[in-house]
């Protein structure tokens, strides 16, 4: 176990010994096999206005869309017909879909066994029970900065002990619950990556999702003088140290990842993670899903050609974590 001052000196450093350590410790723990989740993001909508994020409210040069449920199941059931074992749901924070209308297409999907993953945002408990009883089994909801005052300023009119008793909320109710973070915002320090990492560790995460910030012109955040490259390398530091601290978790080589660096999900698989997410999203909709600018959406037969270029497989099952300990 490494304290915050051995993390600090690692990501401070130029040694990147620590990625090889994490490939090891991958393949022992979660073994070679790569579990693959089919992306849905089926509304950009959202009323939050999150510094860093294109989806914000304020950003009046988005396209909006929503996908109507028929379309959500349907996007779901070419996952299925695509191999996928596991369906996640995203989409900006949208009131438009009411629990009972979520529960249904909850219902809907779960018919096809799949498991269900659901990155949706901060929602009150009994919402969060009424999707689990519906079927789902996952939820993906990033702290994105566990440094207070950062994350006060990125985010306006919300609050990290709200954001904190969700993922408490969510673990409580039995879902394997994901977070995570960004690396490289303007004004992070190394210090606040190294807590980011141990609240990691603390609350038993059961999935960690790491991405590099890449800055979208349509954002406060869009003219930060960032230096991409090493938020990439930085962000892979972070994953790495993620994988040795909480052997057995699932960990996405992410699409921010891919998108800053042409081999940037073959480097994360090979620096600790497990899961690729292609996106199934319909292409007129997943482009209009922007995060951030040049988003690289994954096709799954490019992501399965990746996976065997390394000699590492694709999993048949849902890849739930197994605990070790
Ligand atoms: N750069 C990188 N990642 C971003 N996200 C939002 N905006 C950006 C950005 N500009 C991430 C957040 C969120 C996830 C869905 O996308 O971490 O949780």
């Amino acid at each position: 176990m490494f304290s915050k001052e051995e993390i600090i000196k690692i990501l401070s450093s130029n040694d990147d010994s620590i990625l090889k350590t994490a490939d090891e410790i991958r393949k022992q723990y979660v073994g070679d096999s790569i579990h693959l989740r089919g992306l849905i993001e089926f509304s950009n909508y959202c009323n939050r206005t999150c510094y860093y994020c294109g989806l914000r409210y304020e950003n009046k040069n988005n396209q909006r869309y929503r996908l109507s449920p028929d379309e959500i199941i349907e996007s779901a059931k070419l996952g299925k017909k695509l191999g996928l074992k596991t369906i996640v749901l995203q989409s900006g924070e949208d009131h438009y879909y009411s629990t009972d209308i979520l529960c249904k297409i909850i219902e809907e999907i779960k018919k096809l066994d799949v498991a269900i993953t659901l990155s949706i945002g901060e929602k009150t408990y009994n919402e969060y029970k009424a999707y689990k009883d519906a079927g789902a089994d996952r939820y993906l909801l990033r702290i994105e900065t566990t440094d207070k005052e950062l994350y006060k300023k990125l985010h306006p009119n919300m609050s990290i002990d709200n954001r904190l008793e969700c993922l408490h909320n969510l673990k409580s109710l039995g879902y394997e619950t994901g977070t995570g973070c960004l690396v490289g915002l303007p004004e992070q320090t190394i210090e606040s990556l190294a807590d980011d990492i141990l609240f990691f560790k603390e609350i038993d995460a059961d999935m960690i999702g790491i991405g590099p910030f890449i800055p979208h012109p349509n954002t406060p955040l869009g003219n930060s003088n960032i230096n991409l490259n090493k938020n990439f390398d930085l962000s892979i530091k972070v994953m790495a140290l993620t994988r040795i601290l909480l052997k057995d978790i699932n960990i996405p080589a992410t699409t921010a990842m891919e998108t800053l660096n042409p081999n940037g999900q073959i480097i994360a698989l090979q620096s600790g993670a497990n899961v690729i997410m292609p996106n199934i999203t319909n292409d007129e909709c997943k482009d209009k899903y922007n995060i951030y600018p040049h988003k690289k959406n994954q096709i799954i037969s490019d992501t399965i050609n990746k996976i065997h270029s390394i000699n590492r497989t694709v999993s048949n099952e849902k890849g739930f974590r197994n605990k070790t300990s």
